[in-house]
C-alpha cells in the first residue's frame, strides 16, 4: 500500500497522474491532500473540492481509473488514518508534489498535519518516503532542508524533466517525473522510454 500526498505546491497533477498509475497497476492507494493544495487544484486543473471524498470524486470524473475500488482518501488533518501509526503496513509514501513548507515540516519532524505525520512515520519505521519538491529558485533554506530530509533517508526527486526524451507536450513531461517515481517505487511503466529506447 502506498500512501500519496498532494501538498499546496504547483503541479498537483503530478500527484493526481501518480495516483492514477498506481492504481492502474493494481496498488492500493491511501491519497490525502493537503488544503492549500485544493487551491491550487481549482486554479491550475479547474475543480473545485466537493461532497465528503473529494479527492475519490475528482478521480471519479477524471475517468482515467475504471475502479476505485483500491483507493481511500483520509483528510490532512485525520490523525486516526492508519497511516498516522506505525502499527499500519504501508510500503511507501510520496509527497508529489512537495510545498516547501511541508518539505521543512518533514525535515524536521514536525508533524503537524497528517501527510507530515505519514513521512515521520515512514522514517522512524525505516520505511520508503519519496517528496518532489517544487520551487524555483531554491534559497539556502530550502537547500538546507532538502539535505537534512536526504540524510534521513527522504528521495528527493525534483521535478525535472529529462529533454534528452525530446517532450512534445506538457503530458510528456508529467509522465516522466510520474515515470521517475514509478521507477524508484520499483513499479514498470510505458510513461517515457529509457535512454537505451531513445533512437539517436
Ligand atoms: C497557486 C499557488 C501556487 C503555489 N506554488 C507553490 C510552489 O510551487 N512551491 C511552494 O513551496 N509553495 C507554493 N505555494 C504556497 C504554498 O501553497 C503555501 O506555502 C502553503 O502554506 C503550503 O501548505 P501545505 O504544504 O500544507 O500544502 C503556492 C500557492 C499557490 C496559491
Amino acid at each position: 500500500m502506498i500512501i500519496t500526498a498532494i501538498s499546496g505546491a504547483s503541479g498537483s497533477i503530478l500527484g493526481i497522474r501518480l495516483i492514477e498509475e498506481l492504481l492502474l497497476s493494481g496498488e492500493k492507494i491511501t491519497g490525502i491532500v493537503s488544503d492549500s493544495s485544493w487551491q491550487i487544484i481549482g486554479h491550475e486543473l479547474s475543480w473545485k473540492k466537493e461532497g465528503p471524498e473529494p479527492l475519490k470524486t475528482f478521480l471519479k470524473k477524471r475517468g482515467m481509473v475504471s475502479s476505485l475500488e483500491n483507493f481511500q482518501e483520509y483528510a490532512n488533518n485525520d490523525f486516526f488514518s492508519p497511516a498516522a501509526s506505525g502499527s499500519s503496513s504501508f510500503d511507501a509514501v510520496v509527497v508529489i508534489p512537495c510545498s516547501m513548507k511541508t518539505l521543512s515540516a518533514i525535515s524536521h519532524g514536525y508533524a503537524d498535519n497528517l501527510i507530515t505525520r505519514t513521512c515521520d512515520v515512514a522514517l522512524k519505521e525505516g520505511r520508503r518516503c519519496i517528496v518532489v519538491p517544487r520551487e524555483t529558485p531554491l534559497s539556502v533554506i530550502h537547500l538546507e532542508n532538502m539535505l537534512k530530509a536526504a540524510k534521513s533517508g527522504v528521495q528527493i526527486v525534483p521535478p525535472s524533466p529529462g529533454f534528452y526524451t525530446l517532450p512534445e507536450s506538457v503530458e510528456d513531461i508529467v509522465n516522466f517525473i510520474v515515470g521517475k517515481v514509478l521507477h524508484l517505487l520499483g513499479k514498470k511503466h510505458h510513461l517515457f522510454k529509457a535512454w537505451g529506447e531513445i533512437k539517436v
